[in-house]
């Protein structure tokens, strides 16, 4: 017998499934297993048998009819589908990037086309990326300083593994691994155990610039970091002031502030009326890093700096306190 005939007239696949149920369990087969029971035991055995069969069939025909359906989809209606499609009802509530994102990228952006590279490392890192390789070694009070979560877990040197409390790690795994003359930024979280108020946080993001070459200067260094803040808040006369500092992997090591673009140097609110803001760390390659990244400090030598990702969006947006960044308001992330 030919069950065929039941599906082949159907033209949907819910269509479809609709009439197999109709069929199966709680429709005509279940009348005929209810007849079967009061058969003989001889007879229930045959017509079990033959109902059996019956069921496979139809279930056979339903499948075939299914996929008929469905390869004719793909061939004549798929072409209409737009997958790109959105009702007004969703586009209102497309997502976005972090603000701080935001920021991130166009920081890199800035880099990558004066020829920079861009490398992502570990979160988790061992103590000697973190710390010792940067001539911190454990007795180091530069350590202390940052308030270093500790996991429980030790590493090959069997040395507890850190969430890395800064991205200048990434100075020594980079230059491990890339022939100089090297030019790099690293962005990325970084993780300190601090008391969260206004400013901080227990999870911030800094960016990280390496370069590695024969020669380096303090005024390229300057010229680089003028060039990216200016381009950064739009403002042609943002200048870099160095103020005398202490980093263990830099000598010598500054901090730097840019001129305020707000009140370009006048004295304003934002930069509690002194003309500066303070950005962050920088300083001339320690001999003993570029010997940590297997390079001979005789023929080669690096500027670094590093700053504070947060701490810069909240000025480039104009955003108050830190506190909105991560608790969740929508509305805030929205730019509402
Ligand atoms: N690692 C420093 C910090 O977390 C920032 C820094 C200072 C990075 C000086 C550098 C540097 O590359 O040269 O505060």
């Amino acid at each position: 017998m030919d069950y065929s005939n039941y599906f082949s007239d159907l033209k949907t696949v819910s269509a479809c499934l609709e009439k197999r149920d109709e069929l199966g369990n709680t429709g005509r087969i279940r009348e005929i297993k209810d007849l079967i029971t009061l058969a003989n035991p001889e007879a229930k055995k045959l017509l079990g048998a033959e109902l059996n069969k019956l069921k496979k069939a139809l279930q056979q025909s339903c499948d075939e009819q299914i996929q008929a359906l469905q390869s004719h989809l793909e061939v004549d209606e798929v072409v209409d589908f737009d997958p790109t499609f959105h009702s007004n009802k969703y586009l209102t509530r497309q997502g976005s990037l972090h603000p701080i994102t935001i920021v991130m990228n166009e920081i890199v952006e800035i880099f990558q086309k004066i020829g920079f590279d861009v490398a992502d490392g570990p979160l988790v890192e061992t103590q000697w990326y973190n710390f010792t390789s940067l001539n911190q070694p454990s007795y180091h009070p530069a350590r202390a300083m940052q308030d270093t979560f500790y996991l429980d877990l030790k590493d090959e040197k069997k040395e507890n593994y850190v969430m890395r409390t800064q991205t200048s790690g990434m100075q020594i795994r980079y230059g491990e691994t890339h022939e100089p003359p090297i030019r790099v930024v690293v962005p990325g979280q970084v993780y300190r155990n601090e008391n969260i108020d206004a400013t901080h946080d227990i999870m911030f993001h800094q960016i990280e610039c390496l370069v590695v070459d024969r020669r380096v200067s303090i005024s390229q260094l300057k010229t680089v970091l003028q060039s990216l803040f200016a381009q950064l808040f739009e403002d042609k006369s943002l200048v870099i002031r160095f103020r005398p500092s202490y980093f263990p992997y830099t000598i010598p090591s500054m901090e730097y502030d840019i001129s305020c673009p707000f009140c370009h140097g006048k004295g304003c609110r934002v930069c509690k009326q002194t003309g500066w803001i303070e950005i962050g760390g920088a300083g001339l390659v320690h001999p003993g890093v570029i010997k940590n990244i297997n390079l001979n400090p005789d023929e080669w030598q690096g500027f670094a700096f590093g700053f504070g990702v947060d701490r810069v969006t909240q000025f480039k947006l104009g955003i108050s306190g830190i506190g909105q960044f991560f608790n969740g308001n929508l509305g805030f992330l929205r730019g509402q």
